[in-house]
């Protein structure tokens, strides 16, 4: 089932996503505001992760789309626990041009929505690189996420080491920011 922000849409990652998603992939500009790693990829390693994204309950992964505009990135909840009931949140916004205009914000509202109030979790974890500010921001100053610990020098980029932030939201964080910011009402 997909679900909503107030804009943006998250669905299934389809195959007609793939050659956006290779782009971005290989993307100097996204990949070093990521935790995540990879060598530079080619369309068969695309090709090969796709086929494993699917029909996996404990690793959910959506596209974002945008009004007018088509997909714009993507978003997920992985390492699902359904006995703690938590999961790994984290999401990324392709074109350059497209962000600074609410997409991220409202992509994570939406995820908080889908994961508090549809599958029941009670909270979701993040991290961020150090220099991410505008991560930081959006997480923690926008979406009621808290930063809950530092992890020194835990990434290797541009020939230095930089810390892992670590942040967290609860249901309880969630329910108290939409009663504050009123986000989805109306
Ligand atoms: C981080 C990211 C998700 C933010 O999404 P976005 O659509 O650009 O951010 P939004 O427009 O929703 O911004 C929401 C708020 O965050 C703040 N913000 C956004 N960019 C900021 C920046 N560079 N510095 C400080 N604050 C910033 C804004 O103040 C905005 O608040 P406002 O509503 O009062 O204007 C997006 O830029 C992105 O995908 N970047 C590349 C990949 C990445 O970093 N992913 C996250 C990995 S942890």
């Amino acid at each position: 089932m997909n679900f909503k922000g107030k804009n943006v849409l998250l669905r299934a990652i389809t195959e007609s996503d793939q050659k956006l998603l290779l782009q971005w992939a290989n993307d100097p500009d996204i990949w070093p505001m990521l935790g995540t790693w990879h060598f530079p990829v080619t369309e068969k390693d695309q090709k090969i992760w796709f086929e494993n994204i699917s029909a996996n309950s404990l690793n959910q992964r959506f596209a974002v789309e945008a009004p007018n505009v088509g997909l714009i990135g993507t978003a997920n909840l992985v390492e699902i626990n359904w006995k703690d009931r938590n999961a790994f949140h984290g999401m990324m916004l392709g074109p350059v041009d497209i962000r600074g205009k609410g997409y991220g914000k409202d992509t994570i509202m939406a995820v908080m929505r889908y994961a508090f109030e549809e599958l029941g979790l009670q909270r979701l974890d993040g991290s961020m690189i150090e220099y991410n500010k505008a991560s930081l921001a959006v997480y923690c100053q926008k979406c009621g996420w808290k930063e809950e610990g530092v992890q020194r020098k835990w990434y290797f980029r541009k020939n230095k080491f930089w810390d892992k932030i670590i942040v967290g939201v609860t249901r309880e964080d969630y329910f108290d920011l939409i009663k504050t910011n009123h986000y989805w009402d109306g």
